[in-house]
């Protein structure tokens, strides 16, 4: 794969966020978060590790962002982090240093010729919204985060434009109020909580672009949109259930979030089964939610197989009923290599398949692939020189590029690709034990950068025949 597979104008970036990379917990006047909290206690995190050091990007973004540059990237995917914004959550008072911070870093980025991808919340809830009104499980957040949304769009739109109102809103339903193994760690066992979680995160997401609509947009003139994440199902056979149960699969974490927007109502599968437990959107709500994304950010990673079961007895109250989600096919192989995390295995194909279907669903929507890299497996004793050979990871971003570049000539609308990540960093309840980077980490000494055989290969292919960004 080439980058002349790719448009002219294609947007090739990498991406973190905000908790993952910048530590500097107590600094500028920071509040605390739900993962402040979360991870303040060491069960929660596989190594008992948290973010208040990470990667310490608050301090060193300017050492990131040249090597961005110095690889010929053209973006970068960042979160801000709403306590640095507004310390008391609420927003009566907004922190001057947290703004001055993005400031820094946006202007820095533009000046080395990287565009700014901003995304307004990647699960860093204001600690205080939790505790007063209960976070993503009461409507007034809906506001809460409009009102915030308001103030960077007042405070960095002039130079953003690019806005992520909320990532992937189905692992903070999920993972957050469902299994409790994220922030703000509800397990309530109740099968209430994830569908008000996501139904809020919607209804914010709404919210926010309203105001961006309204106020912003014919000023600044930038796009917004949602952050959802999606493995690929492949039906595990050719029988029709087992088609069905794949489908089901897609609706539960697609659907659950594109059709509000794209068709007003949640869909079938999941109103059939989830039932009462599913909140209605009121007439005013699918009024603000109809087109309120501009384009449809995808973050990838894996694909598996999905098979029609009889019996749901086993799966938990907000999983898709009736339907097994395996890695493993029916001739016993697995669907692909594997990498460091056992969710995680390496189908390229499936990313292809997925882009076509969204582009059918949800009739040719702008698609930026906001995420999508993976893990490799490392040895304690391995040498620096071996754990920066990554040629693993060298494949899964040649084979996954070439099947974006594929998707694209099948008539896919696909805008940008973001690699996750650019470097190293807390990977939320695993804390430090997985790594996602292009660019190593070294944790014992000093946070030390060190590129990866994957940040070389990217460098490469993105300057094939291109200029060196920047000054
Ligand atoms: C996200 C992702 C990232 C993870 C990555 C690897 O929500 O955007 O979860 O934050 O680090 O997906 O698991």
């Amino acid at each position: 794969v080439t980058r002349r597979d790719f448009p002219g104008d294609f947007v090739f970036g990498s991406a973190t966020s905000a908790y993952q990379v910048e530590g500097a917990r107590r600094e500028g006047g920071k509040g605390d978060s739900i993962w402040d909290i979360f991870s303040g206690k060491k069960e929660n995190i596989k190594d008992g590790c948290n973010g208040d050091i990470a990667v310490d990007q608050y301090h060193r973004f300017k050492e990131d962002v040249e090597l961005m540059c110095i690889l010929g990237f053209g973006a970068y995917r960042f979160s801000i982090a709403w306590t640095r914004i507004f310390p008391d959550g609420l927003g009566s008072k907004i922190s001057e240093d947290g703004v001055a911070y993005y400031n820094s870093l946006i202007d820095f980025l533009l000046e080395k010729g990287i565009q700014p991808y901003a995304t307004l919340y990647h699960w860093d809830l204001p600690n205080i919204l939790h505790e007063s009104i209960g976070g993503w499980l009461s409507e007034n957040i809906v506001q809460y985060f409009a009102l915030y949304a308001e103030v960077c769009f007042e405070k960095f739109g002039d130079r953003v434009k690019h806005w992520i109102t909320i990532n992937e809103p189905r692992q903070t339903a999920i993972n957050g109020y469902g299994y409790g193994v994220f922030a703000p760690g509800r397990h309530q066992n109740s099968s209430v909580e994830p569908y008000l979680a996501a139904h809020y995160q919607l209804l914010a997401h709404a919210a926010a672009v309203s105001v961006y609509q309204k106020k912003f947009k014919d000023t600044q003139g930038g796009l917004i949109g949602l952050v959802v994440d999606c493995e690929w199902a492949e039906p595990f056979s050719d029988k029709l259930e087992d088609k069905l149960a794949a489908e089901r699969w897609l609706d539960f974490q697609l659907g659950w979030y594109l059709d509000p927007i794209y068709h007003g109502e949640y869909p079938l599968s999941m109103r059939e089964r989830v039932g009462d437990q599913l909140p209605k959107f009121s007439e005013a709500d699918k009024e603000l939610l109809r087109n309120s994304t501009d384009f449809i950010g995808l973050n990838h990673y894996t694909t598996k197989f999905v098979r029609h079961v009889e019996n749901t007895g086993g799966l938990h109250f907000y999983q898709v009923q009736e339907s097994h989600i395996t890695a493993i096919g029916s001739d016993g192989e697995a669907v692909g290599a594997r990498a460091a995390s056992e969710w995680l295995y390496i189908v390229p194909w499936g990313l292809r398949k997925l882009l076509n279907y969204i582009a059918k669903r949800y009739h040719n929507p702008s698609i930026y692939i906001t995420e999508n890299g993976m893990d490799q497996e490392e040895t304690e004793t391995a040498s620096l020189e071996e754990l920066l050979d990554d040629q693993m990871r060298v494949d899964y971003y040649k084979t996954y590029l070439r099947a974006v570049a594929d998707a694209i000539k099948d008539g896919v609308d696909v805008r940008g690709y973001f690699a996750w990540s650019f470097l190293d960093n807390f990977e939320w309840a695993e804390g430090y034990t997985k790594r996602f980077g292009m660019v190593y980490i070294d944790y014992k000494n000093g946070l030390t950068r060190y590129p990866k055989s994957s940040a070389l290969w990217f460098s490469h292919f993105l300057k094939d025949g291109e200029e060196d960004c920047g000054k």
